[in-house]
């Protein structure tokens, strides 16, 4: 980091990998400047590494980073280098997240960090050691009817918090051939859908509302097998015909039961979570639905300048109100100059990435940390745990009228 003659401090930026999120996150740090021009930060774009070439040749042409590589140590070993961006897939997130942390290298990671709590928590005690910056990709915080949301429980608004329900139903993965990217190898990526999606309405649930204490849970898996998909080439998007197919070896669908923790709720809060990447008809409904003693109030990111809020106990208009994000709910005014013209999901990235460098300069810590993505991941992994143990109560069968429900395709079974 040095300070420039205008008094601005330059910040070296490294990337590891230059996929989806790589890409965001480079456009983000290059953003900032136009939402941000008095904050006195300017990212300079360094270096970035990616093993696929045309992919680390993008980082330069298009990216606009002086330099790139094959080698994600080529970043850590780079002297200009001062933050870095990892944004590989899970399986790498812990290794490069240590190696980070021990090369002083304050880090922005991508969600989930790491194929489960264990991984987490090593990054986590590496952060710790070495006294690093770490942010993580959790989004969806910075939607300014998020922010607005949570104000509102702080204050009360909904009086005390009796119930949560989220959602985050995808549909990235729908169709069956759908391709098999390393989302679905547990080798490469933990969990499937839980650490992919649910880990994002755990850190929804416990930003707005406070801790999930407990957790029970089921999974199942929809699509058996899976085309292939070589690393480092299409998205996860990618409709794959006549391709190779392989197992999937994690769940498409997961649901939990949680109980809440925290001064925000009720004694006996309760939630109900679900996640979907083979959603049909959802695409990208990520959203809770907050129910407390005086009030509710539900959020989706399909629409996410919208916040609805519920009138009170015996309002005179009862029913909800939509309630449009504008100037003064969270960084509304940095990206739009009045209510209806929507912000969208990349300016939420800009946003994280002024927090995290905020936090870097030694500014008031607004950011998202890896004691945050491990509280998270400790979710994920006990619904994981939960879910292995199948611990169901079975309910007798009795010959009522739901005995005639047939299956729809039972004649020609
Ligand atoms: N915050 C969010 O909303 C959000 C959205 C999508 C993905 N993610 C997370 O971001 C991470 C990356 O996901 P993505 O969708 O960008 O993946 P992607 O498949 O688009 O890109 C992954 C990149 O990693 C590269 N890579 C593979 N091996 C590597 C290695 N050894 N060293 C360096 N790079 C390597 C690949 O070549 C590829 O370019 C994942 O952890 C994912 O969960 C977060």
């Amino acid at each position: 980091m040095r300070e420039l003659a205008d008094g601005t401090t330059e910040i070296g930026v490294g990337l590891i990998s230059v996929g989806w999120m790589g890409q965001l996150h480079s456009r983000a740090y290059a953003n900032l400047k136009y939402a941000y021009p008095e904050i006195g930060i300017r990212p300079r774009l360094v270096r970035a590494a990616d093993p696929a070439p045309e992919r680390a040749d993008e980082a330069v042409r298009v990216l606009g980073y002086e330099r790139a590589s094959a080698d994600y140590r080529d970043v850590l070993d780079d002297p200009e280098v001062d933050v870095v961006s990892i944004c590989a897939p899970n399986f790498l997130h812990a290794e490069i997240g240590i190696a980070a942390a021990r090369a002083g290298k304050h880090f922005w990671i991508e969600k989930p960090v790491g194929r489960g709590e264990d991984e987490t928590r090593e990054v986590a005690e590496a952060a710790g050691a070495a006294g690093v910056v770490s942010s993580i990709g959790f989004n969806y915080r910075h939607a300014p009817a998020i922010e607005h949301l949570r104000e509102l429980i702080a204050e009360g608004r909904l009086g005390r918090i009796t119930n949560v329900r989220g959602r985050m139903f995808a549909d990235y993965s729908a169709d069956p051939n759908g391709a098999l990217s390393w989302r679905f190898v547990r080798g490469l990526a933990g969990s499937g859908v839980l650490g992919d999606l649910m880990g994002h309405l755990v850190d929804l649930v416990q930003y707005t509302l406070g801790p999930i204490a407990e957790v029970t849970a089921l999974t199942s898996t929809v699509y058996a097998e899976r085309p292939e998909l070589p690393m480092g080439t299409g998205t996860h998007f990618a409709v794959i015909e006549n391709g190779v197919m392989k197992p999937v070896e994690n769940e498409d669908y997961a649901a939990m039961l949680v109980r809440l923790s925290g001064e925000a709720v009720a004694a006996e809060a309760v939630g109900t979570l679900e996640a979907s990447r083979v959603a049909v008809g959802p695409r990208a409904s990520y959203g809770i639905e907050v129910y407390g003693t005086e009030g509710s109030a539900f959020w989706d990111f399909e629409r996410m300048n919208e916040l609805h809020l519920s009138g009170g106990r015996g309002a005179e208009h009862q029913g909800y109100a939509r309630v449009m994000a504008s100037p003064g709910m969270g960084d509304f005014a940095r990206f739009q100059p009045g209510a209806g013209t929507s912000m969208g999901y990349d300016d939420l990235k800009v946003v994280e990435a002024r927090k995290f460098l905020e936090a870097v300069v030694g500014r008031a810590a607004a950011n998202s940390n890896i004691q945050d993505a491990l509280s998270a991941a400790q979710v994920v992994s006990a619904a994981e745990r939960s879910a292995a143990l199948r611990d169901w109560q079975s309910s007798a069968r009795v010959p009522g009228t739901t005995a005639a429900i047939r299956a729809p395709h039972a004649d020609t079974l």
